[in-house]
């Protein structure tokens, strides 16, 4: 799945890890930032999506479609789609020319707005990645989890980076017995669930 990505996708990857890495020490004001995933989360959110039973994948805070990309190649595999959210118009136009360059639109749906006005409308769900704003990962957590599939996998982003406003979904999850839960202390934290 790494060794191989695609020349298109690689060389988008790597445009915008660059762009974020100046966003992060150039000034760029908190919400036009990317605020990407890291290689080393996006190679892991892929192996795990790799691993998932069937069903539909969902990403919720897609920003310029970083996370998409990797989450992609994880979709190729296993032969799925993804759909994901971003609620901004700016980083929509962003995330719509990342997946027009790379053309990965055979496994990729974008759809631009609230993801709290659509996430009920996804049943059967295998994979799902959070990494919107802190104030949407309860509420999306409680949608999701019910109609995750058994063994579905459940990753949300941050969970060491903002552990502090994270606190109650994480406890929540920890102590859910509708899912196996832990945090991988890898680049911001990762709270990974497995649906029982
Ligand atoms: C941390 S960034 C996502 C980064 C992306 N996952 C990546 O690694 O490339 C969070 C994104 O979630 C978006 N967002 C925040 N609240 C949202 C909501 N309610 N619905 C959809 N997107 C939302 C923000 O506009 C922002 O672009």
């Amino acid at each position: 799945m790494f060794q191989n990505i695609p020349k298109p996708i690689l060389n988008r990857m790597r445009l915008l890890e660059e762009i974020d890495r100046q966003d992060r020490i150039d000034g760029t004001p908190h919400i036009q930032r990317l605020r990407q995933i890291p290689p080393e989360t996006g190679k892991f959110i892929a192996l795990l999506a790799a691993t998932a039973p069937p069903g539909q994948y969902v990403e919720i805070g897609t920003s310029a479609g970083y996370s998409t990309l990797w989450l992609a190649l994880a979709c190729r595999l296993t032969q799925r789609r993804i759909t994901t959210f971003e609620i901004l118009d700016a980083k929509a136009e962003l995330a719509r020319d990342t997946f027009r360059l790379t053309g990965v639109s055979d496994v990729v749906d974008f759809v631009c707005g609230d993801v709290r006005d659509h996430l009920s409308g996804y049943k059967d769900i295998a994979f799902c990645f959070i990494d919107g704003l802190s104030e949407v990962y309860s509420e999306c957590y409680e949608t999701v989890v019910p109609n995750l599939v058994p063994g579905g996998i459940l990753v949300a982003d941050n969970a060491v980076s903002h552990e502090h406003e994270l606190r109650s979904m994480l406890e929540n999850a920890l102590n859910d017995p509708r899912v196996d839960a832990l945090i991988v202390p890898i680049c911001k934290g990762e709270l990974v669930c497995r649906k029982i």
